[in-house]
């Protein structure tokens, strides 16, 4: 696995990532994601319909909502809250004195 450094420090991640946001990195569209102050990785693409997941929003449970029939995915585990679609694909994030870096 490669550690792709994403951010120079935890206050500019949390800085970028006041909202959902999308990363594209090696052709994949990944959506960045903040939840009590842990950052998260996990595939843009909603496996409902599609939609664009870095223009959804955070709950308060942790779940990344997407925009346009509102499912609900853990941004730990991918998965959906009813399971009415497959989980999302998640990626790793690092933090330490270097960086954050995503791994892929
Ligand atoms: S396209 Fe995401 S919930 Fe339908």
């Amino acid at each position: 696995m490669d550690w792709i450094k994403i951010f120079n420090d935890h206050t500019e991640a949390a800085d970028a990532l006041s909202k959902p946001r999308l990363l594209v990195l090696r052709g994949r569209r990944i959506c960045l994601a903040l939840f009590q102050e842990k950052i998260f990785a996990v595939q843009d693409k909603c496996t409902h319909r599609g939609d664009t997941l870095s223009k959804g929003t955070v709950n308060y449970c942790g779940e990344v909502v997407c925009p346009l029939h509102q499912y609900q995915f853990n941004l730990k585990t991918g998965r959906e809250r009813e399971q009415r679609s497959d989980d999302l694909e998640c990626f790793p994030i690092q933090e330490n004195e270097g960086g954050i870096f995503i791994g892929m």
